[in-house]
């Protein structure tokens, strides 16, 4: 509408021209009409039909939904509709939309860009089948150009921008495909929950969620797809290197394989091999999730622990069996840098260094989705009529 209107006003300025060599009156009234017109073109879409050129119209008649048949009066009285032919009620649309014909109802939407001209069904060239989001501050585009660079045109590029800079990323070539998506000072599980909801990212394949500060010199993306298919594994992550300094033995890289899913901690770490932080276990920081493991992850996590500390522990709650589909790439690889970045955006508190009350927060966001965890699954379990004493440890 924008570019609509601004052609109008230009045209009528070009029009008032022509009035100004006339009359002093003219120059009065192009200023009237110049001053009407845009509020004109605002509306544009409410004028007689007879104003709109053929294509308008067929295109505004195409995307209109087809006049609601139904206009309920009490909405809580659903058999009264039930029986009524000239009305829609259809309960196995999506919760909300039972009043639409499931013919209209677009539940799923995705990332793809569209043109504003030409038909609707020829803006599309590819369907990325995959989709990796990296949660940026502008000092690290050096990193992120490089690991974009990784990812092919098969991988449509999100970008959550955390310090307000975006326009800058134009430099690269890349960017302007790329969505960019900037609020300020929150984390990439804060944004993962409110932007990467499963039906919006539900064309995806795979989902990669990454930091920023990650080395990809090793890492090939469409080569790691084919090991997470041929292994099976719905969630994953590159294994990681330098080995020192690293907290998990699990996500640590082995030389001598492609996958591994099982490892071997520290005496007494891991009572049963099949749980965490021996198996059914990956990072936080380079999670890849398919489409079905993120579609139950989603849920999990929390809108207000925003760190998403101990989400890596409960990864497992959604695939079954978890210690054999959640593994770590070992020959597609990544080095951790370790930039402390977002951190440093926390706030300066009792005079400690910002990243201290960010690290507090962490932890007892940890606690909290511990806690809250343990709880929903008892109550769960109480409202099932299973004894507490049947309930495992974790
Ligand atoms: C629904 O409508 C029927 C018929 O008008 C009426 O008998 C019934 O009480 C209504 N039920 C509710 C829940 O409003
Ligand atoms: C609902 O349908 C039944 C049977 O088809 C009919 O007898 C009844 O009159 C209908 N009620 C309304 C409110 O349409
Ligand atoms: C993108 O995907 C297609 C279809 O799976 C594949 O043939 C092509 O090699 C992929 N592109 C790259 C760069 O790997
Ligand atoms: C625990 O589970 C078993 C079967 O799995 C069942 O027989 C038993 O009743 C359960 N115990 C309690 C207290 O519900």
């Amino acid at each position: 509408m924008g570019i609509l209107s601004r052609s109008s006003v230009n045209r009528q300025s070009n029009e008032t021209m022509r009035l100004l060599i006339t009359t002093f009156a003219g120059i009065v009234f192009g200023f009237l009409i110049g001053l009407s017109f845009p509020t004109l073109s605002l509306t544009k879409l409410n004028l007689p039909s007879s104003l709109l050129s053929p294509v308008d119209l067929s295109n505004i008649k195409e995307q209109k939904p087809s006049p609601p048949i139904t206009q309920t009066s009490s909405s809580s009285n659903q058999s009264l509709n039930l029986n009524d032919t000239t009305k829609i009620w259809v309960p196995s649309n999506p919760r909300g939309a039972e009043r639409l014909a499931p013919g209209i109802v677009a539940a799923k939407s995705d990332f793809y860009l569209r043109r504003l001209w030409g038909n609707p069904s020829e803006d599309l060239t590819s369907k990325p089948k995959y989709l990796v989001t990296f949660t940026v501050g502008y000092d690290q585009r050096q990193n992120i150009d490089a690991s974009v660079k990784k990812f092919s045109e098969n991988f449509t590029i999100l970008l959550f921008h955390y310090d307000g800079r975006t326009t800058e990323w134009d430099e690269f070539e890349w960017s302007k495909r790329a969505i960019h998506v900037s609020v300020r000072k929150q984390t990439k599980w804060w944004y993962a929950k409110r932007f990467l909801h499963p039906d919006i990212v539900a064309p995806y394949d795979y989902i990669f969620i990454w930091d920023e500060d990650l080395g990809v010199e090793h890492f090939n993306a469409e080569e790691y797809i084919k090991l997470v298919r041929k292994y099976d594994l719905e969630i994953s992550q590159p294994g990681l290197e330098p080995n020192r300094g690293l907290t998990w033995q699990m996500t640590k890289r082995r030389g001598d394989r492609d996958v591994h899913k099982q490892t071997e901690e520290k005496p007494g770490w891991c009572k049963d091999p099949h749980l965490p932080p021996c198996a059914g276990f990956v990072e936080i920081m380079a999670p890849v999730f398919s489409r079905e493991a993120w579609r139950c992850v989603w849920y999990m996590i929390q809108n207000d622990l925003v760190h998403g500390w101990g989400l890596d522990f409960a990864l497992r709650k959604c695939v079954e069996p978890a210690h054999e589909k959640i593994g770590v790439v070992d020959s597609q690889w990544i080095i951790h840098q370790s930039v402390p970045s977002l951190g440093n955006q926390g706030e300066t508190q009792n005079g400690k260094a910002p990243w201290h009350g960010v690290r507090d927060r962490c932890r007892k966001e940890w606690t909290i989705f511990q806690s809250r965890l343990t709880m929903a699954e008892n109550e769960y379990f109480k409202s099932m009529e299973v004894g507490l004493s049947n309930l495992t440890a974790h």
